[in-house]
């Protein structure tokens, strides 16, 4: 193989490695620099049951990590892994100011901001649970950020 043919081949392989997203082979995705996970779907609930009650807890995408879902009236139902991003303390729900509040070293979170920390020890945001409406069913679909106390969402 000429030194050009060379080149030429090892530019394409790794503008493809580039750009693929890894797979890790159980079902979940990481797209390339970010701390996006896609994982197989899970049902979380009924629209209209979120509605109705305001908020749903669940665990996604496994029985250690809670979760809470939120009907939000210009949004409709956005989700938030409920450990805090600071140390893991479980972040409990206000849902006149719209916030998560950590009991532990007053950190916030905005829910209208996406998760976004804005007050205290906490550098990062809760990480939002992608959700999918597929008819009257609502079910989690990816995690967007990192769960606290892992390396990554594993
Ligand atoms: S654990 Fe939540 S602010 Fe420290």
């Amino acid at each position: 193989m000429k030194r050009r043919d060379f080149l030429k081949t090892s530019v394409g392989f790794l503008a493809a490695l580039a750009v693929a997203p890894a797979s890790f082979g159980t079902g979940r995705t990481k797209l390339e620099g970010t701390t996006y996970f896609k994982y197989p779907a899970k049902k979380i609930g009924s629209f209209n049951e979120i509605r109705r009650k305001g908020t749903l807890s669940f665990s996604y995408p496994d029985n250690d990590s809670p979760c809470l879902a939120i009907f939000v009236p210009e949004a409709g139902v956005v989700a938030f892994s409920t450990l805090c991003t600071h140390k893991g303390c479980p972040v409990i729900y206000n849902e006149q100011e719209r916030v998560f509040e950590c009991p532990c070293h007053y950190s916030r979170f905005d829910v209208d901001k996406e998760g976004q920390e804005v007050l205290g020890q906490a550098t990062t945001k809760l990480p939002r649970i992608e959700l999918e409406v597929r008819g009257n069913d609502v079910y989690a679909v990816g995690v967007d950020g990192l769960i606290w106390g892992r390396a990554s969402n594993v």
